[in-house]
């Protein structure tokens, strides 16, 4: 069941509330306004409609279709990123006409910030096709820190199909000379001749610094800590007993049977093994509702030697429901270990057309 939010708000505004409040709580005030009109020029004509008309396209950013979600980052120096994922929503919404929108929102963007376009225009052949399949073609993440605002974009590695997704990859690293990344990856496959571990997405940053990555994310479904054990080993800078803890902390399942877990491997130039391996862990299908994922959230925030009021004070600035109310507010938490910056990912729902009743424990996909 899903209670349905109504009111004459549009998306932007909801949103645009949403992205002030939490630049205020996360020390960001100054880039709020920017990052405002980023958004809301991202988003499109899907953002000047009501909240109580449906969404205009079926987003798969979030699971009640809001074409945003957001994820605060807890960094070893104290200082918290905030980062918005975003789809483009054309007015008549569709695959290829979603990616057609995505690509002049790039173009514009390009104008407004440094991007270096060149690995994008290395792959694009490969992963932006003229009818894309699956559920996105082109994502864009917002990183906004104290000093800039950095732009990166998520590929579909499934944008041709299940079975092309790991030629896609490897080909992707390929073009971008990361020809050695691609044997050592699949040698580390946790299960090998199964279909439950997909290539999920395919994502560069767009900023032309030597910080620059690739990162390469697979969706392990029915998977536990042996599968992540496994898989983390392929970077050298995982720490086996810090991953069990976020696993025991977050999750404590033997297997998750509801959304998969969720791993990415990051490249910087040139690179055979991966630098950094994270963890993201679809907190809100193994928990009753958002305060039991708050409570154990925050228990892994401060076992980091974070500030957890953080976390209260941002999720204040995204909703005032009470927490038991609903469940998926917190989506997944993510591990980040190795570099270039270890650390706790949170995400937030933006929550803008609907919160999930609590109670569905590993329900799966609604
Ligand atoms: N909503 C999708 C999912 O949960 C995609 C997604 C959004 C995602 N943010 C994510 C996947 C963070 C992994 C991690 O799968």
């Amino acid at each position: 069941m899903r209670i349905t939010r109504s009111g004459a708000v549009t998306l932007n505004e909801h949103t645009g509330a949403q992205v002030r409040r939490l630049c205020a709580v996360l020390g960001l005030a100054e880039q709020a306004d920017e990052v405002g009109a980023v958004l809301a020029d991202i988003i499109g004509p899907a953002g000047t409609r009501a909240l109580d008309e449906p969404p205009l396209w079926r987003s798969d950013v979030a699971d009640d279709h809001t074409p945003v979600e957001y994820s605060v980052a807890f960094e070893e120096d104290g200082t918290h990123t905030l980062r918005l994922l975003v789809e483009s929503v054309a007015r008549k919404p569709g695959p290829t006409a979603n990616l057609a929108a995505a690509l002049s929102c790039l173009d514009r963007l390009a104008q407004r910030y440094p991007l270096a376009l060149d690995r994008f225009d290395a792959v694009r052949g490969l992963f932006l096709p003229d009818e894309p399949r699956g559920v996105f073609s082109l994502w864009f993440s917002i990183v906004v820190t104290r000093s800039r605002v950095a732009v990166k974009i998520y590929l579909n590695p499934e944008v041709h199909g299940q079975a092309a997704a790991p030629g896609l990859v490897a080909a992707g690293l390929d073009r971008l000379g990361l020809t050695a990344a691609w044997p050592d990856l699949s040698s580390h496959a946790p299960r090998p001749t199964s279909t439950l571990d997909r290539f999920s997405f395919f994502a560069i940053d767009l900023d032309d610094t030597p910080r620059s990555r690739v990162k390469v994310y697979q969706s392990h479904f029915r998977a536990g800590l042996r599968e992540l054990t496994h898989l983390g080993a392929a970077c050298p800078l995982t720490d086996a007993d810090v991953l069990a803890d976020f696993d025991a902390t977050i999750g404590g399942r033997e297997s998750y049977d509801g959304r998969p877990l969720v791993t990415s491997y990051i490249y910087l130039a040139g690179q055979r093994e991966p630098s950094g391996f994270s963890v993201y862990l679809p907190v809100r299908d193994y928990v009753p509702d958002d305060a039991v994922a708050l409570a154990r959230t925050k228990t892994l925030l401060c076992a980091h030697g974070f500030d957890a009021a953080v976390l209260d004070r941002a999720i204040a600035a995204v909703t005032d429901r009470p927490l038991e109310s609903g469940v998926g507010l917190i989506a997944h938490v993510s591990l980040r270990m190795g570099r270039p910056r270890p650390g706790v990912t949170v995400y937030l729902s933006a929550e803008a057309y609907a919160v999930a009743a609590p109670g569905g424990v590993a329900a799966g996909a609604a």
